[in-house]
């Protein structure tokens, strides 16, 4: 198979995340006679720096004519300390998700039984936890009119669903819903916001076309506190664009780090993958960051390009350096790995230049000397 896939490596970690995904993407090639041929486009403060504005035109053809974007991570602080600035790093990533439609972002919970101790919550709680959130990507109060007026003493964002915003994602919630456990959460306000009613009332309808789903719908302060009380409640989480940002990052630390986890935005042609973390500007060149959830971004990538088996090998990869704690420091801190070597272990795994045996000795050498 033949791919064209754009890369954006961004800012802060995003290079280092990426230039690993991008190598067991090649392992994976190798191993399995395909050609992926990468773009590489800039987007974010990098963007600005080199051409004032956060996604630059030939980035965003670069994208449009791939068939996948591979992200890394976007954001600077120094866009954070000024609230007034006008050109921010995240505007390049909104752009890229509008202009590619992106408007499922997909991001599977996933938990290793030996990363459980990293957890904040109780190992009791933490069993069987395995969903998955269909965060709506396109709409809502991200992309509703913004004002403020001109002494900046106030300021609005509106936040808009359409039934047709609602009715796309939620069929492929009920769908994805359906090859699972057959239960689905849709997460709102319903009690407060409008907009919340539309998707409960849109929702309602749905659950006709798919009677074996199981709905449930409960308001996002409840859910906040569900994900922690009990996670393993859930299957699907469907919920809008503000909600699952938030929910998603405290969903993702029940795994033990912010750096294992994937996602992926769906739209109408290409989607895009990227890891659920930011761009960590304290990590940034140190080598030090986990490059697991970009690693694991690739691996949904090549499930969209329906190499299936070729996902699993790369997944099988990435739980091997984990049992094995060829991890980062993020996830061990006395015996940590180095961005690089994570990488190269991975690769090694792939094309299966690892022995059975584990040759423990040889991977010590290649032990992080930075602490
Ligand atoms: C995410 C990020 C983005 C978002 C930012 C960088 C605009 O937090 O992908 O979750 O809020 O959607
Ligand atoms: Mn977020």
């Amino acid at each position: 198979m033949k791919k064209k896939i754009a890369v954006i490596p961004g800012d802060g970690i995003g290079p280092e995340v990426t230039r690993v995904a991008v190598k067991v993407l090649d392992a994976v090639a190798e191993e399995f006679g395909h050609r992926f041929e990468y773009q590489y486009a800039s987007m974010g403060a990098e963007a600005i720096d080199k051409t004032g504005t956060a996604l630059p035109d030939a980035s965003l053809e670069t994208c449009l004519s791939s068939d996948a974007v591979l992200l890394g991570a976007i954001g600077h602080p120094k866009y954070d300390k000024d609230p007034t600035a006008k050109v921010r790093p995240e505007q390049g990533l909104l752009k890229l998700r509008r202009e590619l439609h992106l408007f499922a972002n997909i991001r599977p919970i996933t938990l290793y039984p030996s990363l459980q101790h990293l957890s904040p919550l109780k190992s009791k709680l933490l069993e069987d936890v395995d969903f998955v959130i269909y965060r709506e990507l396109t709409g809502g109060i991200y992309f509703g009119k913004k004002e403020v007026n001109e002494d900046y003493t106030e300021a609005s964002d509106m936040c808009v669903y359409t039934k047709v915003e609602i009715e796309r994602i939620a069929h492929l919630a009920f769908q994805a819903a359906r090859k699972r456990s057959n239960r689905l959460t849709l997460v709102d306000k319903a009690n407060v916001l409008e907009t919340s009613r539309l998707w409960r009332k849109v929702v309602q309808q749905l659950a006709l076309i798919y009677p074996k789903v199981q709905v449930d719908y409960l308001y996002v302060d409840n859910a906040a506190m569900q994900l922690i009380l009990n996670p393993k409640q859930f299957d699907v989480i469907l919920t809008e664009n503000m909600f699952g940002d938030i929910l998603s990052d405290e969903a993702a630390v029940l795994s033990g780090s912010l750096g294992l986890l994937p996602s992926a935005s769906i739209g109408t042609s290409t989607a895009l993958f990227e890891p659920i973390h930011g761009s960590y500007p304290q990590a940034a060149g140190k080598d030090i960051a986990n490059p697991i959830g970009a690693v694991l971004s690739a691996a949904m990538m090549l499930d969209h390009f329906l190499l299936k088996e070729e996902a699993e090998v790369v997944r099988a990869a990435v739980e091997w350096t984990l049992q094995n704690g060829f991890v980062t420091k993020d996830l061990n801190v006395e015996n940590s790995y180095s961005t690089s070597t994570v990488g190269e272990l991975l690769v090694d795994h792939i094309t299966q230049h690892i022995p059975s045996a584990v040759n423990h000795r040889n991977i010590e050498l290649r032990k992080s000397t930075i602490i």
